[in-house]
């Protein structure tokens, strides 16, 4: 199985940001990874539709948008609009819409996208296993959402072995994200615990190195 890499622009140098996705596309990436937070899910704001369309204009990868945001039924049809094909939602937000996270996926279908949901560090597998048969991606957060550069959680990685176990033992065919602190280190434990992406913001987007050769280096160690 070809592991998809999906660099987060959280990190990346937004002055340039169009030549940081030209970059992130000409390394290999499979799609770009945007992170959208309000200031309510999590204390950070990032950006909204404005930004989403700007990279949407700046390649031709997939735009996946992670919506770290309280009220996501609100966004869903701007972000839609202004590119993104697959919306992930946190299941945390969505149980609280009308229609819950079942109504919030059918909202997501009726736009024409891809329905993902994340969950975070604290909420269990058995919170989202109901829904995954109706879902494109779920995402297991290995970091508590509202940042990048921050430590990996090893300890999440069950979730995500519980979750490809789910997958591969009903046929179901959503894709397995890891999002949060992925690096070279700790990208194979990724995939051995069953993900069949990884979202890399600070492994990608820094100081360091072009984003070609981190996601080469990344794609190494995922071989
Ligand atoms: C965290 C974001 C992640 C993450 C990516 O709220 O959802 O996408 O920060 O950045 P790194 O890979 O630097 O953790
Ligand atoms: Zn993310």
């Amino acid at each position: 199985m070809r592991v998809r890499l999906a660099p987060s622009i959280l990190t990346a140098d937004f002055g340039r940001l169009a030549d940081q996705i030209a970059a992130a596309e000409e390394g290999g990436a499979d799609l770009i990874h945007l992170d959208v937070m309000d200031g309510r899910f999590v204390p950070a704001i990032t950006f909204g539709a404005l930004v989403v369309e700007a990279v949407r204009r700046a390649t031709t990868l997939p735009l996946e948008a992670h919506l770290m945001v309280a009220s996501p039924a609100s966004q869903l049809a701007a972000m839609a609009e202004a590119g993104a094909g697959r919306l992930i939602p946190h299941l945390e937000a969505a149980e609280s819409e009308p229609g819950g996270a079942t109504g919030l996926v059918a909202a997501i279908r009726e736009l024409g996208c891809e329905a993902g949901l994340a969950i975070s560090p604290g909420t269990p597998v058995d919170a989202v296993a109901p829904l995954v048969g109706s879902l494109d991606a779920v995402t297991v957060m290995t970091v508590h959402p509202g940042r990048g550069g921050q430590p990996f959680l090893p300890e999440m990685l069950p979730k995500v072995s519980a979750l490809r176990e789910l997958l591969d033992g009903n046929g179901f065919g959503a894709s397995l994200e890891v999002d949060g602190g992925v690096k070279e280190h700790n990208a194979a434990l990724c995939v051995a615990a069953g993900a069949d992406t990884l979202v890399a913001g600070s492994a990608v987007f820094n100081e360091r190195e072009t984003p070609a050769r981190a996601l080469a280096a990344l794609r190494y160690r995922c071989r």
